[in-house]
């Protein structure tokens, strides 16, 4: 740790209570968070790791409404059930609570009021569109309306998901409510803002200039904000739901969710350090300057993380700003967004029913992936390929090597190592910078970089193990058996040691087998960990393969969900202007037989027809290609336009007309054709 600090408060975002948490959450903040909290707690620092449900907001009363319960009932569902998922995967928070709880509304209604009673909030009275028939003001996920620039009828106040511009609601052509459809006024409101543009030097200054070490995405999305120059951000709502705006005339409004949302934190602690006073006051984790703040989130949460709350907090006093805020990109999952709403993600509660046991596979695979740098995808082939390849064929596969022949030669007994080999002294080396190239990675938060050489180190194992090949060894020089796996068994609770932080179940297993009391983050390195004669206990496999079958059933669940989304977003396009029936008449449809079809070389799309028309032969090529097998259309009867100019492809290939056919809700495509046979050429009017 940095000199200037004693101890760490680790904060992690307190996800909505609106849907359960999925991968995306857990590779985005969670599992690096943990990662760190553990990685800090086996190096015998002070820490406390704060969590909790975010339960305010308009996200979960969207909830409600739709599955027709009411908000709290909604917020009780997923605060348990989110708060259960991570206990089961060993996210290790000192607290997980909730900003429902009576300590939090005291705690965010009293900064509220410090800062009103000390004049810190600029009042103002805007014009917010408001729905005259439910008698609400509106936020901006509330209000549809038409997208100004690709005119998708459905695009949101805040952002078009058609074309992903970002909106304001003002932008949006004839806003409605997206939950009654009801059009929309404007109607005077009175809000507290926080004053963002007086906080912009001093924010400059601490962010621009001191922590010039924040990471790019991070720092770089600070500056574009600051760049732009901050302006004040309202920090109440017309809503029900949420913490009463504790001044007297401000009936009807509460606070916003991001401004109370950070204070959970603050208020988690406070109920933390009631629970454990060993911990001491929460004022020592918040106050005091030689406690360093770290807030794990994900990137759209940047702003209100960087500027927001460290503005509240300036302008509150007393309190400490966060020392480095390690936010992820986002992860995709097999190419597409992850996406609660669209229930197209892979849901931890899920998984953890799904993949019983299997929690090391999952936080290995997102922290291989970590979108640390850049957005990252997980695909199930590529989960299947680390977990076989790398846990189970060169981490497990070690670890179990060196067990079992220790049950087997030495009745689990630790070996005693005499003379080295320059092979041994070569690995033994490999030990020396581990402990100093872990914590260089883990200090500036690159978990990706430091898993890797963790699963190095492994590597490093099982080809030592592999080579020096002790099964055969034994027939002819037992002496020398005893020092490999000696240095094998040293290696083996070293590694169990520096994947604490990451795999903390497959090492809990390791350290008994290993018949360790406990692990500290200085044994790192130490080559001499298990003294000979020491009795090991019963070995079994760490890792087990994941079988084609479980992939093929968790690949099917997400193409399931998106052609469900597919279906549910189907629009049937508007009918095109209204043509006059001689403009029908030039049209020349026809009956045609299909007298033989096949592939077009190198052009996947296609389909070339040769057809009977009723008088000769000709040829259409139609891209088709990926719905039909040739020989499923050969004697069939098609539709298609008989007086189309012919169209050359790039291949010199030329179509003389076009068969009809059908584009499905899913993109498939259905080729027309009559009810009963008719005879080719017959005109369709
Ligand atoms: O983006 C989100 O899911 C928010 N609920 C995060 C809040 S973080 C903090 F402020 F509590
Ligand atoms: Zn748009």
């Amino acid at each position: 740790m940095n000199k200037k600090f004693k101890r760490t408060t680790i904060t992690s975002a307190l996800p909505y209570a609106n849907g359960p948490i999925h991968i995306g959450h857990l590779a985005g903040v969670y599992v690096p968070a943990d990662i760190y909290a553990r990685y800090l707690r086996l190096k015998g620092e002070d820490i406390v790791f704060i969590g909790g449900s975010d339960e305010h907001g308009v996200p979960v009363t969207i909830r409600a409404r739709k599955e027709g319960i009411t908000t709290q009932e909604v917020v009780d569902r997923y605060h348990e059930l989110i708060k259960d998922s991570f206990e089961r995967f060993g996210i290790s928070f000192d607290i997980y609570s909730r900003t429902t709880s009576k300590t939090h509304h005291k705690v965010a209604s009293d900064f509220f009021r410090k800062l009103y009673d000390e004049g810190k909030f600029v009042e103002q009275v805007t014009e917010q569109f408001y729905d005259e028939q439910t008698q609400h003001f509106l936020t901006d996920r509330n209000i549809k309306g038409e997208c100004p620039r690709c005119h998708n009828t459905d695009a949101y106040g805040d952002q078009c998901e058609k074309c992903g511009a970002t909106l304001s609601p003002e932008e949006l052509i004839n806003p409605y409510n997206a939950e009654t459809g009801n059009p929309l006024v404007k109607r005077e409101t009175k809000h507290w803002y926080l004053p963002l543009d007086k906080a912009q030097p001093w924010l400059e200054q601490w962010i621009l200039n001191d922590h010039k070490e924040w990471r790019p995405n991070v720092y770089g999305q600070c500056k574009s904000w600051l760049d732009g120059g901050l302006k004040p951000r309202a920090v109440t709502r017309d809503l029900e739901w949420g913490i009463p705006v504790p001044v007297e005339g401000a009936e009807g409004k509460v606070l916003y969710v991001w401004f109370d949302a950070p204070i959970g934190y603050i208020s988690n602690t406070v109920e933390l350090c009631e629970q454990r006073p060993e911990l001491g006051s929460w004022e020592k984790w918040w106050k005091d300057p030689e406690t360093r703040l770290v807030h794990f989130i994900g990137k759209d949460n940047i702003v209100f993380h960087c500027i927001v709350f460290p503005t509240m907090l300036k302008e509150h006093g007393d309190y400490i700003l966060p020392d480095n805020v390690p936010a992820n990109e986002f992860l995709n999952l097999e190419g597409n967004k992850i996406s609660t709403s669209k229930n197209y993600a892979v849901w931890l509660n899920e998984y953890l029913d799904e993949l019983p046991g299997r929690q090391d596979e999952l936080r290995y695979v997102l922290t291989a992936n970590a979108p640390e740098t850049k957005d990252n995808d997980f695909t199930w082939a590529d989960f299947q390929a680390r977990c076989n390849n790398e846990l189970v064929a060169v981490y497990g596969n070690f670890v179990n090597r060196a067990l079992q022949l220790t049950q087997k030669y030495y009745e689990g007994l630790v070996p005693e190592r005499s003379e080295l080999t320059d092979f041994d002294r070569e690995t033994l080396a490999e030990f020396d910078g581990i402990k100093a190239k872990l914590e260089t990675l883990l200090d500036n938060f690159k978990f990706r970089d430091a898993q890797k050489e963790a699963m190095n180190l492994a590597r490093i194992g099982n080809k030592y193990i592999a080579d020096s090949e002790p099964w055969k060894v034994i027939k002819t020089d037992p002496e020398r058996v005893k020092t490999i796996i000696n240095i094998s068994l040293q290696l083996t609770a070293n590694l169990a040691i520096a994947f604490e932080p990451f795999l903390p179940f497959s090492s809990k297993r390791l350290r008994e087998m290993l018949n360790m009391e406990s692990f500290r983050w200085e044994q790192l390195g130490n080559t001499d960990l298990l003294a000979p004669g020491k009795q090991l206990g019963s070995p079994s496999l760490l890792f087990s393969k994941v079988e084609d079958s479980v992939i093929e059933a968790q690949t099917k669940k997400l193409e399931d969900a998106l052609k469900a989304n597919m279906e549910a977003e189907y629009k049937v396009e508007p009918v095109k202007e209204t043509i006059a029936f001689d403009d029908f008449q030039k049209l020349d449809i026809r009956v045609g037989t299909v007298l033989e079809c096949e592939r077009v070389p190198k052009m996947k799309k296609l389909l070339k027809f040769l057809i009977d028309d009723g008088m000769q032969k000709r040829t259409i090529v139609s891209g088709i290609a990926e719905w039909y097998e040739p020989e499923q259309l050969k004697g069939k009867q098609v539709l298609f336009v008989a007086n189309l100019a012919p169209r050359e492809f790039k291949n010199g290939l030329v179509s003389e007309g076009m068969i009809l056919s059908a584009t499905n809700w899913d993109g498939s495509v259905v080729t027309t054709t009559t009810l009963s046979d008719v005879k080719p050429g017959s005109q369709i009017s």
